[in-house]
């Protein structure tokens, strides 16, 4: 079985990449590298042994796409593919409404065009907004307060229409919780350009001294310590995650909605303290004002997953620290040289 890979160059699709060939899948990447180098694709070449097909395009451009189904016969994508920032999708709206959105519609309508109907995407966890309670079951309801979440919701509502107007698609909806750690190679990990707006890459970049100092956004929330409660999730669970999705994906009779989180959550100190334990270093830090948009607390209710696709979550933090700081020291600026 042949998958199209989008944005499998970037963080959490070079780690999924590793986990679709070893369970014999046939995969090609696609990627403009946007926020992605050739390198990460090398990497995990070497990691798996063999030289993944790589098409270099973008999922707004018609022709792009038809090179890749015209030259494969993919039966399923796995759509990585999109920008993911939140700020920076607060100043440049149409951008991310121009790549995740109207990308991810040309996408189906190429899909649509071979006769490849089955497709997982990644959605996240900032579909429930600010959470009323945790932890958070699918039927949560859903808000947006930014331009990339409000992408997220309209590409959910898109392909739910694309369903009930064609029955014959398969799709899976995948709301990540917080991906971080590394594979356990240590070579291929996340690579944020610039300063890092999320906490292990600001954390690992600090402990490696990139950075002087974290700051901690918020110390009165009402969460154990005061600090932001997140589910941290190990990016190679996550990507196993996807692994399950496709073997079962021919089961499903209807739109699947699913978390892949670990259902445990960990404050921003905790973490810290994880990371300082692991690594061995000590990590600046101090309390700043609270991030606009930040919630206090956000952690998955993962047992739809257990039961739908028999996945669970099996790395605990210690691990994910582990992994992000072995990929952070042995390539401290990342896949630059
Ligand atoms: P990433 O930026 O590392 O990977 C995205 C990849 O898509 C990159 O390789 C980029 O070059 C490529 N890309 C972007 N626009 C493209 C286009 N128009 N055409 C072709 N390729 C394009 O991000 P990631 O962390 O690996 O995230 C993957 C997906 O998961 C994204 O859709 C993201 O929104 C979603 N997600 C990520 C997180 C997270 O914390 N990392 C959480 C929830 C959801
Ligand atoms: C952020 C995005 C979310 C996106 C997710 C994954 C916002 C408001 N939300 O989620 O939409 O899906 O990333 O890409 O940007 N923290 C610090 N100091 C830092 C960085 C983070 O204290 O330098 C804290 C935050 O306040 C939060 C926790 O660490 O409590 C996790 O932050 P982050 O890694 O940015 O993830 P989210 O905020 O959950």
């Amino acid at each position: 079985m042949r998958i199209l890979v989008t944005g499998g160059a970037g963080y959490i699709g070079s780690h999924t990449c590793i986990l679709l060939v070893e369970a014999g899948y046939d995969i090609v990447v696609f990627d403009n590298f946007c926020n992605a180098s050739k390198e990460s694709i090398l990497r995990v070449d070497k990691i798996v042994g063999k030289t993944i097909p790589l098409i270099e395009g973008d999922i707004r451009n018609k022709e792009d796409l038809t090179r890749a189904f015209e030259a494969y016969a993919i039966d399923a994508v796995i759509h990585f593919a999109g920008l993911k920032a939140v700020g920076e999708s607060v100043e440049k709206p149409l951008a991310y409404y121009d790549n995740n959105i109207y990308g991810t519609l040309i996408l189906c309508e190429v899909m649509a065009a071979h006769g490849c109907k089955s497709i997982v995407f990644s959605s996240s966890a900032t579909v429930y907004g600010d959470p009323h309670s945790t932890p958070i079951t699918e039927d949560f309801p859903l808000s947006a307060t930014n331009p990339y979440g409000r992408s997220k919701l309209f590409i959910e509502e898109m392909l739910r229409d694309l369903y009930v107007s064609d029955s014959e698609w398969q799709i899976i909806l995948l709301r990540y919780f917080n991906p971080i750690g590394a594979h356990e190679s240590g070579t291929i990990g996340e690579d944020p350009n610039g300063i890092p707006n999320n906490l292990l890459p600001f954390i690992a970049q600090t402990a490696i001294g990139t950075r002087a100092c974290l700051s901690v956004f918020g110390d009165d929330y009402d969460t154990v310590d005061g600090t932001g409660v997140r589910d941290y999730i190990h990016v190679m669970d996550l990507a196993d995650g996807h692994v399950k999705a496709l073997d079962k994906m021919h089961t499903f009779s209807e739109v699947m909605t699913i978390n892949l989180g670990t259902g445990k959550g960990y404050s921003v100190l905790e973490v810290l303290k994880a990371f300082e334990r692991t690594s061995g270093k000590n990590v600046p830090y101090v309390i700043a004002p609270r991030r606009t948009g930040d919630i206090a607390s956000c952690f998955a209710d993962p047992s739809y997953a257990q039961k739908i696709l028999q996945w669970r979550a099996k790395r605990g933090i210690e691990e994910m620290c582990k992994d992000s700081w072995r990929w952070q020291s042995s390539n401290p600026n990342g896949y630059k040289c």
